[in-house]
């Protein structure tokens, strides 16, 4: 295995090179094509390294990838999921090499999606080529990357449910996470859920003169700018009757548990040039942004935003907001609760609208199962150390869909970093990373193997 691995560490490289190079923007209608071509590299990539049955599967949206290799039904079938679809790149101007031309710097390769998640799912692809042209598969794998996820996983939920027997599996592996650091690996057990929002405030039935009318009439961005700060409360806590009823209190042990990992807040604030941090009173930067439940303006417009000034009072004035959930809040539940309130707290003089985006439900993986036990064992074989079990804070919504329709746990055994900048300029995943991921896969087949016997 290390021999083989050694032997073809460049061409690995250069495959996702090529990957790198397709811009699959799930997102923008204008790369339509190259999101098809995406999905067909995968799809030869899957059969060159000795997968069968490798298919495209049509959406009404993007395509699913899907292969597999049954080594023997006896034994335990791995299902591993990814993206190969990536975030837009804009701002363009503000990377400094293109998005799309992958480009090695300080041991990285920066490009669009290096990390999240060509980059990751990639490592499997090559894992399991190493693993068919050496020892063999010790288990069954199925192998499932879809087009989709940036934009919220729209048609993959349905596949999932009219495919219930394809994709039959007795784990979830995905390689969509972070770390802790290089020096401290760590597996993550849970992942935030998603309720996102578009809202737009109306005020008089055209623009007016803010200098005939302004003082008189509703400025809508006013407006909007008032609703939006009675979101939260002087302590960072969310305002909204009833937003925290279903919110799991984490008991004073598993906050000590998770308080373990090692982190540092001077190096967070340097990082991203900050002088201080904020969030709800009582948490600590880590539980913030993982077991706690959050609501954040994701874009504001309205009004005159073209060069020099121009007096006008806005008819209209909209902004999309996105609320990390935690267990047992759903994305429903969340969404009318919000469309409620926001429509309870406009003032007379404006009408206000309220359109869900997409959603997705937390998810919270156990321990103490089989599963997490060789994810964990495959970390200290590859690394030397045994990972630190963490709560994400992003969202994978296709998890907790996975365990409803096919009652299978997702193992999240990501090999990222903060520090990679997912979805911001400059991304970049660290050869360290995408290699050692490559050799650590292959430790997990062997460990579930063995254990699930
Ligand atoms: N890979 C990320 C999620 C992630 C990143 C989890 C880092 C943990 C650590 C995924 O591609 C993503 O960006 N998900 C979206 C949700 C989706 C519905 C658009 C997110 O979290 O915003
Ligand atoms: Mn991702
Ligand atoms: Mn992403």
């Amino acid at each position: 295995m290390t021999t083989y691995l050694e032997a073809n560490k460049q061409r690995f490289l250069d495959e996702l090179f090529d990957l790198l190079r397709i811009p699959s923007v799930s997102a923008d209608s204008a790369f339509k094509a190259d999101v098809r071509r995406a999905a067909e590299f995968v799809r030869d990539k899957l059969t060159a390294a000795g997968l069968d049955k490798a298919t495209l599967y049509e959406t009404p949206g993007h395509p699913i990838v899907y292969a597999e290799k049954i080594v023997d039904p006896a034994k335990p079938t791995v299902l591993v999921y990814g993206h190969y679809d990536v975030q837009p790149a804009d701002p363009y101007e503000l990377w400094e090499s293109p998005p799309f031309e992958p480009t090695i710097r300080n041991e990285r390769v920066y490009a669009r999606g290096a990390c999240d998640d060509k980059g990751q799912f990639y490592m499997h692809i090559k894992a399991i080529e190493a693993m068919v042209a050496t020892s063999g598969l010790p288990c069954n794998v199925k192998v499932m990357i879809e087009g989709e996820e940036e934009v919220g996983s729209d048609h993959l939920g349905m596949f999932v449910t009219q495919n219930r027997e394809l994709l039959k599996a007795d784990v979830i592996l995905i390689s969509d996470t972070s770390i802790i650091s290089n020096e401290t690996p760590s597996l993550e057990m849970g992942l935030r859920g998603l309720s996102y929002v578009e809202v737009q405030v109306t005020g008089a039935n055209r623009d007016l003169h803010s200098g005939v009318y302004g003082g008189a009439v509703a400025n809508p961005i006013n407006v909007l700018a008032q609703m939006i700060a009675s979101l939260h409360d002087e302590s960072g806590r969310i305002t909204m009757p009833g937003f925290y009823d279903n919110v799991v209190e984490l008991s004073d042990a598993e906050r000590a548990e998770l308080a373990k990992a090692p982190f540092d807040l001077e190096e967070y604030k340097r990082d991203l040039g900050i002088k201080e941090v904020m969030g709800e009173a009582g948490y600590s930067t880590n539980e913030r942004t993982s077991i706690r439940p959050t609501l954040d303006v994701n874009g504001i417009w309205g009004g005159y935003i073209g060069e020099g000034a121009k007096t006008v009072l806005p008819s209209k004035a909209s902004a999309k907001i996105s609320m990390r959930l935690v267990p047992n809040q759903t994305p429903d539940e969340i969404t009318d609760l919000f469309t409620n309130h926001f429509r309870s707290i406009a003032p007379p003089g404006v009408t206000v609208t309220v359109t869900p985006h997409h959603g997705g439900m937390p998810y919270v993986t156990p321990v103490d199962s089989v599963e997490f036990e060789a994810a964990s064992k495959a970390f200290e074989d590859a690394w030397g150390k045994k990972p630190i079990p963490t709560r994400g804070g992003g969202s994978i919504p296709i998890t907790a869909l996975f365990e409803k329709e096919l009652g299978v746990k997702s193992i999240l055994m990501g090999f990222g970093l903060d520090a990679d900048a997912l979805h911001s300029p400059n991304e970049s995943y660290g050869l360290f990373n995408f290699y050692k991921g490559i050799e650590t896969i292959p430790y997990f087949y062997t460990h579930y193997a063995a254990l699930k016997q």
